[in-house]
């Protein structure tokens, strides 16, 4: 009796413990640490980065920094052959929390990657620990991959946008992600105003989660639950490319075609909102980087120039993609980058006793008449409900049809034909 669960117990043990040794021997792991001197190429951002040797050229991950003693782990895009070319930064993993100087990144024996500060403490991770994981590559697309013995993908970076979809990356609903999200500031990554939101049916441009200013109303299928973003070429001969979204359907969004190869395109979800598209062609001696896309363009987009919230600053009224008027309570004046919306009492009562009044733009919209559903009453009730919310910076009104729109944000106001559109917009009276 004795005998023969002994005989059993022994090759058991044997077997966890080689198994044991094996998953710890096998995994490929390293460990950077964020020191020494900066890289000599130019960088998106202004910033200082320490390359460092995870590479699939174009790609190659480094630490950056735009801020003194706060670094970002990124993948760089661009500058493998051209010194002349910015290194564009495609994926980031500690977003909005930066580390210092000799902080660390490793992928640890148990298989999990971990970026931590000089003192060990972790401030990302993929949380891969103990599956499985051999080794980490960087693939041709620039999609980051934690890989397995059978070379099955445990964590890639392809599932945790910033704000940027490479060709290859895809968008999924209701499993995700589903989103991109912009920077805050060109020195700021953390998380900014505007997102790109994929959902059945739609793509969505959203300021502050919720006010849309763009959506791709009715090209999609309203049952389809991802949406990829790849480039292909037109014909055999590829004497041109397409670059486009494409569904599991076959429908597909063509963003832009150029007549070389664009597989290394990438979409960016601009710090003022505008969904850009940038291209890398490494074949050519000087000039590696053209701007394909842009959504809001007259040339290269889907959507006019002035439809952009933004195209204008933070106020301005625009014809044919020109910033032409700064609007005032004395009539339309030049128009400069330092045209913004008058001051007004706002949430916080900051009027010293003045009385707010409006005045009156013809000939004008902005985006929220486009987006957002509209209620029918008088001009005097609209004007009573955007006087009674403090946060209204104005509001639209189609004289003839008795529409009104209230809105926070009056932006890029842009030219139309009717003068019954106007925008009354608030201001406080001397
Ligand atoms: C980083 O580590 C090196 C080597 O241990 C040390 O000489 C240096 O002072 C450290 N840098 C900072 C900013 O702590
Ligand atoms: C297009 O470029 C990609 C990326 O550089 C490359 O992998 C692919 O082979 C190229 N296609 C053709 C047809 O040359």
């Amino acid at each position: 009796m004795s005998h023969s669960l002994l005989s059993l117990a022994l090759p058991v043990l044997l077997l966890l413990s080689s198994a044991a040794y094996l998953a710890q021997a096998k995994v490929d792991t390293f460990t950077y640490v964020n020191e020494g001197d900066f890289g000599w190429y130019i960088a998106e951002y202004n910033a200082n980065f320490r390359a460092i040797p995870v590479y699939n050229s174009p790609f190659q991950m480094s630490f950056y920094n735009t801020t003194p003693g706060q670094y970002y782990l990124a993948l760089g895009m661009g500058a493998a052959a051209h010194s002349e070319a910015l290194i564009r930064w495609v994926w980031e993993a500690n977003r909005g929390r930066p580390v210092g100087e000799n902080a660390t990144f490793s992928l640890l024996p148990d298989g999990n990657l971990v970026l931590a500060e000089a003192d060990h403490r972790i401030v990302w991770s993929t949380g891969t620990a103990n599956k499985g994981v051999v080794g980490l590559k960087v693939l041709p697309t620039g999609n980051i991959v934690l890989y397995d013995s059978k070379k099955r993908t445990i964590w890639q970076s392809f599932d945790h946008p910033t704000d940027t979809l490479l060709v290859g990356q895809s968008l999924n609903y209701p499993k995700g992600p589903n989103k991109i999200v912009s920077r805050r500031s060109m020195t700021d990554g953390s998380y900014g105003s505007y997102s790109l939101v994929f959902k059945p049916g739609s793509l969505t441009l959203l300021r502050n989660g919720h006010f849309p200013y763009y959506v791709s109303g009715g090209i999609l299928g309203s049952s389809i639950n991802t949406i990829l973003f790849e480039a292909a070429p037109e014909t055999e001969d590829a004497f041109a490319y397409e670059v486009r979204f494409a569904t599991p359907g076959q429908s597909v969004m063509i963003l832009t075609r150029p007549k070389y190869n664009a597989t290394l395109s990438f979409l960016r979800l601009d710090v003022d909102g505008n969904l850009l598209m940038y291209t890398y062609y490494d074949p050519v001696l000087y000039g590696a980087w053209d701007n394909t896309f842009a959504l809001f363009s007259d040339q290269k987009g889907w959507t006019p120039g002035c439809d952009f919230p933004n195209k204008c600053g933070r106020f301005g009224v625009c014809q044919d993609e020109m910033c032409i008027a700064c609007p005032s309570p004395v009539g339309l004046l030049g128009w400069s980058k330092n045209c913004v919306p008058p001051r007004v009492k706002g949430c916080n009562d900051k009027g010293n006793g003045q009385i707010e009044d409006y005045y009156k733009v013809e000939g004008v919209e902005n985006y929220v008449s486009t987006y957002t559903k509209e209620e029918k009453v008088k001009v005097e009730e609209c004007r009573r409900k955007c006087t009674m919310d403090c946060k209204c910076a104005g509001f639209l009104y189609w004289e003839k049809e008795g529409k009104c729109w209230l809105t926070n944000v009056l932006g890029t106001l842009k030219k139309v034909d009717d003068l019954s559109h106007v925008i009354y917009v608030k201001y406080l009276k001397k």
